[in-house]
């Protein structure tokens, strides 16, 4: 009597186990509030962003076509290892574009795209980059008002 209450009592503490366990891996699949938090960040300077230049640093310091294509024919050779950018205006809102170049492994931790704006935290940075990001505040809204362009 005692033992088969015991194995009732030991059943029912694993069955509890189990099921918080499975509770917080799905906390953890769902995009939740930090994710939503981040994803929207506020612009980096007054200044609002110029596309014109945006396009010229997409295309120069920011190396973004090494990785991704475009819809700049008059650029002969375009990465694909990375999404289109073409439609990406429509696809995701200022503040989202803004947080994937800023810092995109805050959203993706393995990804290979590289965080633009970033100072800290970074892996074996060359002695030159120190301290430094590779984009500006300003050029990153520049390339943000380019990229809401393609819609
Ligand atoms: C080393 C490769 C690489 C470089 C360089 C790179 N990216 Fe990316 N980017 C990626 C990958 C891969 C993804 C797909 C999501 C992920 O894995 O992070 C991505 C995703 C994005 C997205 C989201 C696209 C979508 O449709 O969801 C935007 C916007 C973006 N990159 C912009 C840029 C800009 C702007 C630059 C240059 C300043 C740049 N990327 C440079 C690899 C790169």
């Amino acid at each position: 009597m005692r033992s088969s209450f015991l194995t009732v009592a030991v059943a029912a503490g694993i069955a509890v186990g189990l099921v918080s366990g499975a509770d917080a891996a799905a906390r953890k699949k769902a995009p939740d509030r930090e994710y939503f938090e981040v994803s929207r960040m506020a612009p980096l300077t007054d200044k609002p962003g110029d596309p014109v230049n945006g396009k010229k640093v997409l295309r120069t310091t920011g190396l973004c076509l090494s990785c991704h294509t475009a819809p700049i024919p008059e650029e002969p050779d375009h990465g694909d290892v990375a999404p289109d950018l073409a439609g990406v205006g429509s696809r995701l809102q200022p503040a989202e574009m803004r947080m994937r170049i800023v810092d995109p492994k805050v959203l993706f931790p393995d990804t290979i795209m590289p965080s633009f704006h970033k100072k800290e935290g970074l892996n074996r940075v060359a002695k030159a980059w120190e301290g430094k990001t590779i984009l500006t505040a300003q050029e990153v809204e520049d390339v943000v008002a380019y990229l809401s362009t393609l819609k």
